[in-house]
């Protein structure tokens, strides 16, 4: 019998696409390669995509590429991870001003707004990043979107004295009122997947109110003043016009956004 033959294909050298872990490292190396230099005091942000600027951070101090940096971490883990490293650390005590922060980010909008807060260290992060003359953020392409809120919780700080009327007050803002549900985190407060049987305690002893919403979220500026305005509230996941430039990474390769 004549069997046809099968038709011979060009051999072609499919390029593996990089892992979203390997986009946050992209980001992560590239942000201390173009923005840190000798003498800095560098913020540390927190989180899988943070961790690889301080991994980079530790590297080309140990090389001898970087010289005299100090750095704020953002978090207990962020601490752990630069003193396994040998960065000098130090605190906002020490010094009130920064020249850099470097942090990722759960969503950005198109005017480079945040949510900010899914590991839980939202208000040391604020508080570092604030400070800092240039607030450099890092993201893997997925957390790019046209309007924040529908595609990942805004995470609340609350103080744990009365949460719960805390909640119902957040809730019931002019700005959220209807907007949104407000879920007390449990578990770990390193994440927002309400995993755990006890209740997510952050690094200041705080727990975490995620907002969540199945809408863009219609004035985020309003919402962040609101809450910031909360008694009880000790800050929020909304970053407004911190940002001083976002680097991106995506399948298509590596874009700045400023
Ligand atoms: C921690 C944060 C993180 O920066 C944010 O959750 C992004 O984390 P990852 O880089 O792991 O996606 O705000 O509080």
């Amino acid at each position: 019998a004549f069997a046809p033959k099968a038709a011979s294909r060009p051999s072609v050298a499919v390029a593996a696409m990089p892992s979203q872990d390997e986009l946050k490292k992209q980001v992560g190396y590239q942000a201390i390669d173009d923005y840190v230099t000798s003498g800095m005091k560098v913020g540390l942000g927190t989180g899988s995509t943070a961790a690889f600027a301080v991994e980079r951070l530790g590297m080309l101090l140990k090389d001898g590429t970087l010289k005299d940096i100090i750095a704020v971490p953002t978090s207990v883990r962020t601490k752990e991870q630069a003193e396994e490293l040998g960065i000098p650390l130090t605190t906002l005590d020490e010094f009130s001003r920064l020249d850099v922060a470097i942090d990722g980010a759960d969503e950005v909008d198109p005017d480079l707004n945040l949510v900010k807060g899914g590991g839980g260290a939202l208000l040391r992060e604020k508080m570092v990043e604030i400070v800092a003359d240039k607030f450099i953020v890092i993201v893997d392409e997925s957390k790019l979107c046209d309007a924040l809120g529908p595609g990942f919780p805004v995470p609340v700080e609350i103080t744990p004295f009365c949460h719960e009327h805390t909640i119902r007050v957040v809730g019931d803002l002019p700005a959220l009122k209807g907007k949104c549900k407000p879920v007390l985190r449990m578990g770990s407060s390193s994440n927002n997947q309400n995993d755990g049987d006890n209740i997510a305690v952050t690094d200041n002893g705080n727990y975490i109110v995620d907002l969540v919403f199945d809408k863009p979220i219609e004035d985020a500026p309003a919402a962040a003043a609101q809450l910031k305005n909360t008694c009880g509230v000790v800050d929020h996941g909304f970053f407004i016009g911190m940002t001083t430039a976002v680097i991106i990474a995506g399948q298509e390769g590596i874009s700045v956004k400023t």
